[in-house]
């Protein structure tokens, strides 16, 4: 048993957290309008018994559920197609959005397409470009979250990539918040500890960057300072007893934590990150634990007065220096690559990655303008490893 308490939040949106949480599910399906929903999740957490109880406990409570996993680890248009073609066959009347990343991006993104008439890039992130949307045609949504790192469980938007282009797409909507979340961390003990590191970076990495980008957003910038601070406290007790319960619940708020606070912004570790991602199908949260101290390093001028409070809030010595040397140090303990080269990336495309960087829509939100020079000076040190 852990001292973690079992609480309901309302903030974004309706949250169940606790251990065994996840037994509450028919009656969140119910709570959301659903008589007959579609969970929506990975072809590896298909196969789990943790899916196969979801659907039992479902059906138990005369729930006519059924599962949708043709969903890639990077989601692309074709996975999304394909599951409101299942959707729509099936009759059903909201999405269970089951897994890490993909399988929650991928079931809002059904949920949102189900009803509409226009292609999905209409709907991408770019000004009021969301108004587009018909809201009457979006179904409701209940996110179950297998990982603590992308947040999406409480976000707006979904991921996307354009298969002909090769390129991530946000697509946004209010109402693409999901209308009731479970956060059970018992449903992340089994991750493997590669996944568990890649995705407890990310959230570091949207506290990190929404804590650093200069936007007016106060609120957003006290949910990064916890949540930095959870993550540096906790993952590495979780990597070490992947059955800590206690700090994977705190990683699982860490990680809400860290989608609820980028709304402020995010910045070029997430800029780089994503044509990398596009182009070589690396991990997202890996990826960005690569870039993370460059980035730091490249941001330094217009972080490093901010960074005082950081480290001070974090019990680090020396400001600025101080969290930069905890960052390196985390991902040394953790066993992130320090380079590029660890995950299989080359330097062939490097015009073409920082031409995609600086268009990428997280680029607005990075301290220092994120020119096509400074993002080749990113990713040249990211392969070289000269922090
Ligand atoms: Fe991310």
């Amino acid at each position: 048993m852990t001292t973690l308490p079992s609480v309901n939040w309302s903030y974004p949106t309706s949250v169940r957290f606790g251990v065994g949480r996840i037994k509450e599910l028919p009656d969140a399906v119910k709570a959301a309008g659903m008589k007959k929903p579609l969970l929506v999740t990975d072809p590896g957490l298909a196969s789990l018994p943790m899916v196969a109880d979801a659907i039992a406990s479902l059906k138990a409570a005369g729930l006519d559920a059924a599962v949708f996993s043709d969903v890639k680890p990077n989601p692309i248009d074709k996975n999304v197609e394909a599951g409101v073609a299942a959707y729509k066959a099936g009759g059903h009347d909201g999405v269970i959005a089951f897994g890490g990343g993909s399988g929650l991006d991928a079931g809002k993104l059904i949920a949102f397409m189900s009803g509409q008439s226009r292609p999905i890039w209409d709907f991408e992130d770019i000004g009021d470009w969301w108004t587009r949307a018909d809201p009457a045609g979006i179904a409701p949504i209940v996110a179950v979250p297998t990982t603590a790192g992308t947040g999406s469980e409480v976000g707006r938007a979904g991921v996307v990539t354009n298969s002909a282009t090769h390129t991530k797409k946000v697509i946004f909507h209010p109402k693409m918040l999901p209308a009731v979340v479970i956060c059970d961390p018992e449903l992340t003990s089994k991750m493997p500890r590669i996944i568990t590191v890649g995705t407890g970076m990310d959230a570091l990495a949207h506290c990190l960057e929404a804590y650093s980008s200069p936007f007016y957003h106060p609120m957003s910038e006290g949910i990064a300072l916890e949540g930095m601070r959870l993550v540096f406290e906790n993952l590495p007790k979780v990597v070490a007893d992947g059955s800590d319960l206690e700090a994977r619940g705190h990683l699982m708020s860490a990680a809400a934590m860290g989608a609820v606070a980028f709304q402020k912004g995010l910045g070029a570790i997430h800029s780089l990150s994503h044509p990398v991602g596009a182009l070589y199908d690396t991990h997202h949260g890996m990826t960005n634990a690569v870039f993370m101290p460059y980035v730091l390093q490249f941001n330094k001028p217009a972080i490093e007065q901010k960074f005082e409070r950081l480290a001070g809030f974090l019990g680090f010595k020396n400001g600025y220096q101080g969290v930069l040397e905890a960052v390196l140090k985390l991902r040394e303990d953790l066993g992130v690559p320090h380079t590029l080269s660890g995950l299989n990336v080359d330097d062939a495309k490097r015009d073409l990655i920082a031409e995609m960087a600086i268009v990428d829509p997280t680029a607005g939100g990075n301290p220092v303008e994120l020119t096509k020079d400074g993002a080749l000076t990113i990713f040249d040190k990211a392969m070289s490893g000269e922090v």
